[in-house]
């Protein structure tokens, strides 16, 4: 499931970038990228729900890392959220930049949890 998460939340980075310089580009490649990056979303939240029932199984409450467990899944859903309105907002040909700020600190915080901290790895 690892492999399913990191996919998806690549390829979503991906679609965000082409989407966005479709969008600036006024073409309306923009808009269908944009949607294949909402079914992206699913992708990436099935994974990651898939990788929290994991721990369920593990268990929760001898887990020592749960505080930057929770961490991790709030900047995950941050990350998404902050893709989101940098393409709502640049659709709307307003400028992006708080939420390009935002998804760099979220992406940050996300990979570094998850690649470095949380033991569930490749
Ligand atoms: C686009 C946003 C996201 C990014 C960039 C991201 C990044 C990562 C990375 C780098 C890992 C480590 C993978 C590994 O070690 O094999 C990971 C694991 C994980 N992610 Fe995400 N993630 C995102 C969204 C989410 C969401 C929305 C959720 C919850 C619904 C979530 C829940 C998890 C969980 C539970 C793990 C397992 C942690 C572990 O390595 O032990 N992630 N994620």
């Amino acid at each position: 499931m690892t492999h399913l998460h990191i996919t998806s939340w690549a390829l979503g980075l991906i679609l965000l970038i082409i989407a966005f310089v479709m969008y600036r580009k006024g073409s309306k490649a923009g808009k269908i990228l944009h949607m294949i990056l909402r079914l992206d979303y699913l992708l990436i939240l099935y994974s990651g729900g898939d990788l929290i029932a994991e721990y369920a199984r593990i268990g929760f409450p001898s887990f020592p890392l749960l505080g930057e467990l929770i961490v991790k899944i709030i900047a995950g859903l941050w990350v998404i959220v902050a893709m989101e309105m940098i393409l709502v907002k640049t659709s709307k040909s307003k400028p992006a930049t708080s939420f390009w700020i935002q998804l760099i600190i979220a992406l940050l915080i996300a990979i570094i949890l998850g690649f470095f901290r949380l033991p569930i790895s490749m």
